[in-house]
């Protein structure tokens, strides 16, 4: 076994997970976010390159968010956190551990509003703009296709107007930066999201599996809220229709015999449009309630 040099202070450093996690932007913020609600409490001192995790046995390492595949998949850390489309550009070779069910994209072809292209196919030939050059090379392979790749690591819809693409392949999320560069969707090559990505040695398999199963809690409670209602027992089976909870839901007797009390998980997205359903078959006392944390 590869012996690994010692990270920050404290004694059997061996002992330690290595955790990649991105050093700025977007993504740093929400994985400190939600480490920090995990109950992972650590301080980064002088935006340094590493710091230690107070009362677990967790290093956390500041990198790139695009290294950070590559540098799991070589093991220099045993998980990172990062977006499942860098992970495939890398071609790196590593579990994709859990989704955190944010920083959802598509990587797609775009092309001009008014140039009338119907298949990626047709652009055999042509100067495609990308970050992705990969996941782009391989794509059109697969459609016998070849393009002259420009490869960039950013600001890739202003390249057809630059005069230096033909079209380009970028992560669309809302689509608005499409729309202000006057470019449309020709074809999608993938769904990507946040990661939790594992290198396939599982070192310190117990402190990683501690690490999922808090994140996992963090991240469900991210996206559920708890509904609680009364309802007349004669309703009973339609609410629980309406809300069947990740399980089940909890169903408590109250003093009128006629009536009980349900508690139960429902999607945050969904609780506005469930209480006025739970109303209709004559609920009452419905109150949506944050959770902060959960284990199933
Ligand atoms: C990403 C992507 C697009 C934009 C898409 O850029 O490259 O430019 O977001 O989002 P939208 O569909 O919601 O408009 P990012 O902000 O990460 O910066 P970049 O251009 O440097 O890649």
């Amino acid at each position: 076994m590869t012996t690994l040099a010692p990270l920050g202070s404290g004694s059997d450093p061996d002992s330690f997970l290595r955790l990649g996690i991105p050093s700025k932007g977007r993504l740093s913020e929400l994985a400190t976010g939600l480490l920090n609600q995990a109950g992972l409490s650590f301080r980064r001192q002088n935006r340094g390159l590493f710091a230690r995790v107070s009362g677990l046995p967790i290093d956390l390492i500041f990198l790139r968010t695009d290294d950070i595949p590559t540098l799991c998949a070589e093991g220099a850390i045993d998980m990172g956190i990062t977006g499942s489309d860098l992970v495939e550009e890398a071609g790196a070779n590593v579990e994709q551990r859990m989704a955190f069910g944010v920083g959802r994209c598509r990587l797609a072809f775009c092309v001009p509003d008014d140039e009338d292209y119907t298949d990626a196919a047709q652009l055999d030939g042509k100067r495609i703009a990308t970050s992705f050059p990969h996941v782009t090379e391989q794509y059109l392979a697969t459609k016998n296709a070849k393009a002259h790749l420009v490869s960039l690591s950013g600001s890739v819809e202003a390249m057809i107007r630059l005069g230096v693409a033909d079209a380009i392949v970028d992560l669309v999320e809302t689509g608005s930066t499409l729309a202000a560069n006057r470019l449309r969707i020709l074809e999608e090559i993938g769904h990507y999201e946040t990661m939790l990505i594992q290198n396939g040695t599982h070192r310190r398999k117990e402190v990683a599996d501690r690490l999922v199963s808090r994140l996992e809690g963090v991240v469900l409670a991210r996206d559920y809220s708890l509904v609680e209602y009364n309802i007349p027992r004669s309703q009973l089976a339609e609410a629980e229709k309406i809300t069947p909870g990740f399980n089940s839901p909890t169903i408590n007797s109250l003093e009128d015999k006629d009536w009980c009390a349900i508690q139960v998980m429902v999607r945050r997205g969904e609780v506005v449009e469930v209480m006025e359903r739970l109303k209709e078959i004559g609920a009452s006392g419905i109150f949506e309630m944050t959770i902060n944390n959960c284990r199933l």
